[in-house]
């Protein structure tokens, strides 16, 4: 199992925009993905 992390200080700049795409791609190219979308503070 692989973990990729998208991570940036700042808000607003496409954290959650990117870990969806990047997972639906990674899924289309035939990989299992489970997702998860935290915000810290
Ligand atoms: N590559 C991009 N080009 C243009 N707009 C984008 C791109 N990525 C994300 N956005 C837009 O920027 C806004 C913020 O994106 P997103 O919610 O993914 O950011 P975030 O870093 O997860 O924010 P937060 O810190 O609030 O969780 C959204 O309206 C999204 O549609
Ligand atoms: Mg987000």
């Amino acid at each position: 199992m692989k973990i990729i992390t998208f991570s940036a200080i700042k808000g607003g700049v496409g954290k959650t925009t990117l870990t969806f795409n990047y997972g639906e791609w990674l899924s289309s190219k035939g990989y299992n993905v489970l997702g998860s979308v935290k915000n810290l503070v």
